[in-house]
Order: C-alpha cells, then sequence, then structure tokens
C-alpha cells in the first residue's frame, strides 16, 4: 500500500474537499494532460443478457401509461436518454448528448431499475442502455427485497467514478455526486410529469446494495429513487440471475486513492437530527414568476448546457428571475444560493443572497460583477456573459453534524438537483444554463465573506442567452 494510501486511511470530508479545492496555484502545480486512447467508453453495457426494447419516442402523457414498457420508456427517454449530438468538423467525430447533463460530458451516473407488477412488463432487475433506449435484464424476479421498498419501480443510480476522474482527477467524485443530483431530478420530474410520485433515499448499506445489484466493482450505489403510481397488476415470477458481463471501460485504470477514500468514509450511516436552515430576508420582494408555454417534454429534450452566453445589453426581467429561483426553492436545505446579478430588469447589479421561505434576495454587494463571476468560475467567461451567475454555498458543517461524512454526498446531491431545476426553469422561458463545477473555492469564500461556519462553495451556475453552438445536431 502506498504511504498516500495509508494516509488516506482515516480521511474524511473534511480533508477531501480540502485536498480538491482549485487555486491558481494548485492548477499551475499539477498541470494534466488527457490521455484520450485511455478515455473510459461513456456507454455501460451488461454483455450477454436479454436486452427488451423500450417503445421509441414515446409521447409524454399526464397519466402513467397502462403497460409497462411504455411507461418506463417514457420514464427514461424524458430522464436519460440520448437526445441530441454534437459533430466535431474538424474530425468528423459525432458524440451523443443526453437529456441530463454531465461534467465534460462524461457521464458516470448509471440507471439501474427494480420491477415489480407493472403491467405486461417481468419482474425483474434492470439496466438502462441509453446508447439504444432498450433495458438489459440482468434477472427476472421480486427484488424487492434488495432495498425493503415496496414500490412497483425502484431505480439505484450508481457512480462510475473513473469515468469521470479520467479528466477531473481527485475532484472528480464532487462532481460524480453532483451528477446523481442531476440524475435524481431528471427522473423526479419526468415522473411528475407521468403523473407519479418519487422519493430519494440516501442512506442505505453500499456495500450489501452492490453486492446484492452484482455490481461490476467499478460502479458504486449512490441514490436509490422509488417511483409509485404506474399501472400494476399482480405477478409472480421465480428469480432467475443472468447477470451479464460488464464491458471494459478502458485499457487501463487508473487508481485515485483520494476518490476511494472518501468513498469509503461517506459510506458509514449516521442519523441524528438536522438542524434547521438559517432563515433571512432581504430587501427586494421577487414578483409572481413569469409563465412558459413550452411542454415538459420539449424542455427536457432540447435542455442543452450553453458554451456561453451572448453578453452585450440584452437582459432577463424580474419576473423571469423568479421563475427561476421558484422551482429550486422547495429543494432548498443545506445549499444557499449567491445570484452574481448582471442584466435583471429592475434589479441593480450585484452580488445578492436568496432567502427562498419569503422569496427574497438580500443585497450583499452593489457594482458590475461580471469580472468577478468570470474569474471566480476559473477565468470562465460565461459567468461573466450570463444575465445572472450564481454560487451555491453548502452548509458542510451541518450536514456532516446530522449525517456523518455521508453528509457530504447529500449537499452535493441537492446542488446538482438545484442545478437540474435552473436549467429545465432556464429552458422553458427560452433561455440557456450551464452548471459549472470549476472554480476558486477560497477565492469565493473571500470574495462572498462566506465563513467556514456558514458553508463553503459546491458548485456554480450560469444562466443567459446562450450563443448557438453550430456543432449541434437533434
Ligand atoms: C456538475 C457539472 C459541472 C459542469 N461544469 C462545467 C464547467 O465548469 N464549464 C462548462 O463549460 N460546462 C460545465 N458543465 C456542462 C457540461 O459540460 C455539459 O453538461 C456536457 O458537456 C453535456 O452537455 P449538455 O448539458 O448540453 O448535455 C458542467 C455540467 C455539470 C453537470
Amino acid at each position: 500500500m502506498s504511504a498516500l494510501s495509508k494516509s488516506l486511511q482515516s480521511s474524511n470530508w473534511r480533508e477531501y474537499h480540502e485536498a480538491t479545492k482549485h487555486s491558481v496555484q494548485s492548477l499551475r502545480r499539477t498541470p494534466h494532460v488527457l490521455d484520450w486512447a485511455n478515455m473510459p467508453d461513456p456507454f455501460r453495457h451488461y454483455e450477454g443478457v436479454p436486452v427488451l426494447d423500450l417503445p421509441a419516442d414515446p409521447p409524454l402523457s399526464e397519466q402513467p401509461a397502462a403497460d409497462g414498457s411504455t411507461y418506463l420508456s417514457q420514464l427514461l427517454f424524458y430522464s436519460a436518454a440520448i437526445s441530441a449530438s454534437k459533430l466535431v468538423p474538424s474530425t468528423g467525430f459525432r458524440y451523443a448528448l443526453r437529456v441530463n447533463p454531465s461534467s465534460g460530458n462524461l457521464h458516470p451516473t448509471e440507471f439501474h431499475f427494480m420491477t415489480c407488477g407493472l403491467k405486461g412488463w417481468p419482474d425483474g432487475f434492470y439496466h438502462y442502455r441509453p446508447s439504444s433506449h432498450m433495458a438489459e435484464q440482468r434477472a427476472i424476479g421480486d427484488f424487492r427485497d434488495v432495498t425493503g421498498s415496496d414500490a412497483p419501480i425502484v431505480f439505484i443510480l450508481t457512480s462510475i467514478a473513473w469515468r469521470e476522474a479520467w479528466k477531473y482527477r481527485d475532484r472528480a467524485y464532487r462532481y460524480c455526486l453532483h451528477d446523481i443530483g442531476h440524475a435524481w431530478q431528471a427522473l423526479a420530474l419526468a415522473a411528475q410529469a407521468l403523473g407519479c410520485d418519487s422519493k430519494a433515499i440516501v442512506d442505505f448499506p453500499d456495500d450489501e446494495i452492490a453486492q446484492a445489484m452484482r455490481l461490476h466493482e467499478d460502479e458504486w450505489p449512490m441514490l436509490i429513487v422509488e417511483i409509485r403510481g404506474a399501472a400494476c397488476e399482480p405477478s409472480a415470477h421465480e428469480t432467475v440471475w443472468y447477470g451479464g458481463t460488464a464491458n471494459q471501460l478502458s485499457t487501463e485504470i487508473v487508481p485515485y486513492p483520494r476518490i476511494e477514500a472518501i468513498h469509503a468514509a461517506t459510506k458509514l450511516l449516521v442519523n441524528s437530527t438536522i438542524e434547521p436552515a438559517p432563515a433571512g430576508t432581504g430587501e427586494v420582494r421577487l414578483p409572481p414568476s413569469a409563465k412558459s408555454l413550452r411542454s415538459f417534454g420539449e424542455v427536457v429534450r432540447t435542455r442543452r448546457s450553453a458554451l456561453d452566453f451572448v453578453g452585450g445589453t440584452q437582459s432577463i426581467s424580474l419576473p423571469q428571475l423568479s421563475a427561476l429561483l421558484a422551482p429550486a426553492a422547495p429543494l432548498l436545505s443545506f445549499v444557499q444560493l449567491y445570484l452574481y446579478v448582471h442584466r435583471v430588469d429592475g434589479l441593480e447589479q450585484g452580488v445578492y443572497r436568496f432567502w427562498p421561505e419569503h422569496a427574497e434576495l438580500e443585497r450583499i454587494k452593489v457594482g458590475d460583477q461580471r469580472v468577478a463571476a468570470a474569474g471566480l468560475s476559473l477565468g470562465q467567461d460565461l459567468a461573466g456573459n450570463a444575465c445572472v451567475a450564481f454560487s451555491m454555498v453548502g452548509d458542510l458543517d451541518r450536514a456532516a453534524r446530522a449525517h456523518g461524512d455521508r453528509g457530504y454526498r447529500s449537499v452535493h446531491f441537492e446542488a446538482g438537483a438545484v442545478g437540474q431545476r435552473l436549467y429545465l426553469a432556464a429552458e422553458a422561458l427560452g433561455l440557456g444554463a450551464t452548471g459549472i463545477g470549476a472554480f476558486y473555492d477560497e477565492e469565493v469564500h473571500r470574495y462572498l465573506h462566506v465563513t467556514p461556519e456558514q458553508g463553503q462553495v459546491v458548485y456554480h451556475f450560469a444562466i443567459g442567452y446562450p450563443i448557438p453552438d453550430p456543432r449541434l445536431q437533434a
């Protein structure tokens, strides 16, 4: 065992978070060259198992479809499927983009699900294959014992950290967690649009679940999402495992002991009382939200990350800002939203803190924030050219007091989930959005005067008028 692996054995969230902060010095100290020949395949397949068709291009209905395969097809088509591609003109290389966003488009998240009693669909345990919108049937039978849930559909979202670490190295674990948060909301909102309910479960025995799912060792269970409300019928299937062989994602897997260590630390289950989130008020009361006429199905299927924003003088209205913030508000528990307001009609340029309880904004700083927002986001212009950019500050200490190291996961899931709602709210208004995982952590704290007791920055975000991307193909 290496000295680093040994010293990481007693690692906790605080050490991991400190060690993966970006600073000008840290980026200069450890430049990284991508090994393209060893890039992990973004598609996992469990080979050698029956593969079940999901009806193509299912229309979205407000009621769950009567038959299981159409319902599952709808759920996955509007939460996890491929929705566009990009063509790189210089090489002719085409790559897929999905309904759910992902840092670097690397997609560390895999969607597994168990079904029981869905009409016309065999009970069993499945892995979603986005490359062909099909379900790999890894086993048939009743698997409700695995999670203890009696819901007819139970998703288990897993992360393949290596996919993300290939590019982002130790910081990749943070992005895997964000990604799960995005995927969770993608699923939850698709279920809601289909007239169903969902519930996320963050505390479960990781190793037992991984074993029961016969997961390849590079996949880690991260979040369970129950879906209720689909049409069901009595069923009884004998359990038969097909299992399947997981495809190899790259020639070599480079180990990242720091990621192994934080993952191990966050496996421990601790549940104490959650202290209430701080409450506050602000001088700006947000008006009622602007309305969108776009359908949910159209919004999720056309959502894209903007490469950059137009900048210039085009602004958004205050009711549009309300419509961006309102869907995120119910999720805010460990995460606080700070806004860098560049161009919102009727709102002075500056930094504001959003207080969700009464939909109010508290002014923290006045003046043009464009250079600051871009600079803090690792010099990415899009945070300055947006109409509004965000720092999400996570109360990591309060989460750790409630859930131990596992609270670190919850805070990042929440940030990703808030990001997913911001993406969709922006798209519904005809705007563009981009999640930003790269920022100078301590610089953000200093700029916003955020003390460690208040929290630490966990995610950035930007919304505005997107510049067109000529590589994009529907
Ligand atoms: C957690 C997370 C972090 C991201 N960080 C950045 C970033 O720092 N800069 C950027 O330009 N895009 C970032 N993105 C956007 C991704 O690059 C984008 O989602 C991916 O390329 C797929 O494109 P799509 O969102 O259009 O499907 C991030 C996305 C996520 C979910």
